[in-house]
């Protein structure tokens, strides 16, 4: 070809300068415009607003101040909120009562400061700016002090300080270790821990992008984006508990799960038929092991063809599903994205004829093979497909199902790239974006057309969704599974930063794969996974095709006993678990808590990986290691009480507590009151006999004990029940003062029992300013009427 006009192809050059860096430069000219407050610079535009008090919103755009293109994850309408402008020679100030932006004119660079008048974010030299191919950045001053926490689902521990970290949805089958990165989810939003202090960051942009920890040595960080624009919102805090609240009032919460989504689920790739099913609930039941629901992998379908059932392996779904229901456990069914190419197949004819797939910009399909083989896959970007999606579940609605397991959405596609060809182009309803854009959303997309389309079919239940692909906002559709882990005990430690992290990122909503998914599990990992997973928010066991089956009772009768009896542990937990997530869905906290939430001064706390807390004042402690009989535990400054013993212990300290096979260690905060079920089978079961674990400390414990009908939207009419617990001591009297708060629901419990903890002395027990007990060594459980 040398002798054709290719021996002159412009490739051929060298040094072709792409890619290097542009920055903003210096500002020419402010004003203040509807949109906030503009700042024309050397090479662009950038906008600064206040979304609310605690939240400010930063934009870099190179042609006109901001277009206003509507983002997938942001649900919160801007207030309009005014800030006093003061300009000086160097400097122009925006300050509001909660924070102050100071823009520095020359070069233009932007420093935040709280209402403390800390400065908190920082524009780094660099600043803000982006290549020639497309790519923009923001560099920001790091402190020395700096703890990272967030980034969705990252493996390795808990604080991400040092580390580089990628968003791009990916289907990773193997391997999950410190260094495997992407995985499924990309949740660009961290959070900041500077000397006790929070502060959180959204880069609200759904390229890939990066954000570069490794701030020891250059004390900055960094993070960009191959495409899109620089948009992002600061969370001044102060605290870790509000940085979250101000994010998830940005980008949504969870909505309250129905209560059987909270209990045990057993899932296998796959129960392979109808008897086989039938089967596992009988054993469950048989053996009394709790259960609420089973999943059903992708054998159900008539080859791979999502929306139908094959019916050779499962002749009568609807009866299957009713009566499982009547044994308490609901059917989950997997739902894939990938449509099989088939002409004679109902939803592909119905995507093609309605035009509801992905396309290329030449009007082809994309095509790519999963679990069907050749398939076509919905453009959940058109509201027309979501709807067209939504409605399609009415096929599982119809058979009773309530809940939906969504896979293979980053979109996994069998091929190279591992996805769809980036240049497929999305039709987001007339406005063409390229996969390359909306990759990252895509699984979240699917999310909503299946939680929305469920929530019309379910008349006022609550739907269940599961997902393993997910972006900021996921939390107002799906939990989130962390996809395919192994039977490893590695894998058992890392699901606890992993999940940690989810709800550090605004999913409280998670799990890992109990006993892991691929690989063969043993008895002992078994039954410290379900440890683990009995504090998890998601509590699902699920396992491989061609792996050593590993049902709770697969590896012997001494494992099973032990399996079984923290199965059981979950749903007594259950109340106590049921209002976490309660709050968790009004404030964004998490269910399962990185220590450093809750003493954010503490620094033994800040990259403490294997315990958590559950809401603020139980300590889990799970036993990591094969054979290991005790384990160090850290216990935070206060006095904690052993659940099972009730030795009390003064924080502030490492413990080594005793953890034989039938142990997890559970340390429970003096000054809390934990509520208990009795024993059940299943969510279905009332829960008729309510037990209040009190431990007393002579300052007021305040506890707000919740309770709802589990299924329905009815609580956000006011149909629910909420009681107010305040308790304390003082000399020899335990007080109990009970407030109902809101009675128009009516809870089961027939039977209140109070046992009381820490208190061996003679106590009189004081309830509502009336005697009503008296405890001793001998007795610290009385029964009490009136609370409902
Ligand atoms: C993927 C999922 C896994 C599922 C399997 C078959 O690997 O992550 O959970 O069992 O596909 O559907």
């Amino acid at each position: 070809m040398e002798d054709t006009s290719f021996a002159i192809h412009p490739g051929k050059q060298k040094d072709v300068d792409v890619g290097s860096e542009i920055l903003i430069g210096d500002l020419n000219s402010f004003k203040v415009s509807k949109q906030g407050y503009e700042f024309h610079c050397d090479n662009g535009y950038v906008v600064i607003s206040f979304v609310d008090q605690e939240v400010v919103r930063i934009v870099m755009n190179l042609e006109q101040p901001l277009n206003d293109e509507s983002s997938v994850a942001v649900i919160q309408e801007p207030q309009s909120i005014q800030a006093e402008v003061y300009e000086e020679k160097k400097v122009i100030n925006l300050v509001t009562s909660y924070m102050e932006v100071t823009v520095q004119k020359s070069p233009f660079r932007v420093f935040i400061k709280d209402y403390k008048g800390e400065l908190i974010v920082a524009d780094h030299e660099k600043g803000m700016g982006y290549e020639v191919g497309g790519k923009v950045f923001c560099s920001k001053e790091a402190d020395d002090d700096d703890q990272y926490y967030g980034f969705g689902e990252k493996s390795g521990f808990i604080n991400k300080k040092g580390e580089v970290y990628t968003m791009w949805n990916s289907d990773v089958y193997a391997p999950h270790n410190p260094e495997t990165d992407p995985l499924y989810q990309s949740i660009p939003f961290f959070m900041t821990l500077r000397n006790g202090q929070a502060h959180g960051i959204y880069f609200d942009n759904t390229f890939k992008t990066t954000f570069d920890m490794r701030t020891e040595e250059s004390n900055e960080y960094c993070f960009s984006a191959e495409g899109g624009r620089l948009d992002y919102y600061v969370f001044i805090g102060p605290t870790p508990k509000e940085v979250l609240n101000q994010y998830t009032y940005l980008t949504g919460r969870m909505p309250l799960p129905p209560k059987w989504a909270l209990g045990y689920h057993q899932s296998r790739y796959s129960y392979e038929s109808e008897e086989e099913v039938r089967t596992l609930v009988s054993l469950f039941r048989e053996k009394e092991i709790p259960l609420d629901a089973v999943h059903f992998d992708i054998h159900y379908m008539d080859e791979y063809r999502v929306f139908t059932f094959d019916y050779k392996r499962f002749p009568n779904p609807k009866r299957l599903v009713s009566d499982l229901k009547e044994q308490g456990v609901r059917s989950v069914p997997i739902v894939d994205p990938g449509v099989k190419v088939d002409s004679e197949y109902e939803t592909y004819v119905e995507g093609i004829t309605d035009d509801l797939f992905c396309k290329y910009i030449e009007g082809n399909l994309f095509f790519g093979d999963v679990w069907p083989g050749k398939s076509a896959f919905p453009d959940f970007a058109k509201t027309k497909t979501r709807s067209w999606w939504g409605r399609k579940h009415q096929f599982y609605t119809d058979l009773g199902i309530e809940g939906i397991w969504n896979d293979m959405n980053e979109p996994a596609v069998f091929n190279e790239t591992k996805t769809m060809d980036v240049q497929v182009v999305h039709d987001q309803d007339g406005e063409k974006k390229t996969h390359r854009e909306l990759h990252n959303v895509y699984g979240m997309l699917m999310g909503k057309a299946t939680y929305e389309g469920l929530e019309l079919l379910l008349d006022g239940k609550r739907p269940f969704l599961l997902t393993r692909a997910g972006f900021s906002g996921i939390q107002r559709y799906a939990a989130v599974w962390t996809g395919d882990n192994r039977s490893f005990w590695e894998h058992l430690e890392m699901a606890i930063p992993m999940c940690m992290n989810l709800g550090v990122s605004g999913v409280p909503f998670s799990g890992a794969d109990v006993g892991g998914f691929a690989h063969d599990a043993s008895g002992e990992l078994l039954v410290r996974w379900t440890q683990l997973g009995v504090f998890t928010p998601y509590f699902r066991n699920h396992s491989a095709i061609h792996t050593a089956r590993q049902e709770p009772w697969m590896f012997g009768k001494k494992y099973e006993e032990s399996i079984k009896s923290f199965i059981q542990l979950r749903y007594k937990w259950l109340p106590y678990l049921y209002q976490q997530f309660k709050q968790a869905s009004e404030t964004g906290v998490p269910v399962m808590r990185p220590l450093f939430m809750e003493y954010p001064n503490d620094q033994k706390t800040y990259n403490l990986s294997d315990q958590f807390l559950v809401g603020d004042r139980v300590l889990v402690a799970p036993v990591l290691r094969p054979g290991a009989t005790s384990r160090m535990v850290y216990l935070p400054k206060g006095d904690w009480f052993n659940y099972w013993n009730g030795d009390l212990y003064k924080g502030g300290k490492c413990i080594i507590v005793d953890a034989p096979l039938q142990v997890l260690p559970i340390f429970v905060k003096k000054g809390s009151i934990i509520p208990e079920a009795n024993e059940l089978q299943s969510t279905n079961d009332p829960v008729e006999h309510l037990t209040l674990h009190v431990y007393p400390s002579e300052s007021k414990t305040t506890y707000s004990l919740y309770d709802d009908d589990g299924e329905t939207f009815n609580y956000r009419g006011g149909e629910y029940f909420e009681l107010e617990l305040q308790t304390w001591y003082d000399r020899n009297q335990l007080h109990l003062v009970s407030n109902v708060i809101n009675s128009c629901y009516k809870p089961n419990w027939s039977k209140i029992d109070i046992v009381v903890h820490g208190l061996s002395e003679n106590t009189e027990v004081i309830y509502n300013k009336k005697k009503v007990a008296e405890i001793n060594a001998k007795s610290n459980r009385f029964s009490v009427t009136g609370l409902v």
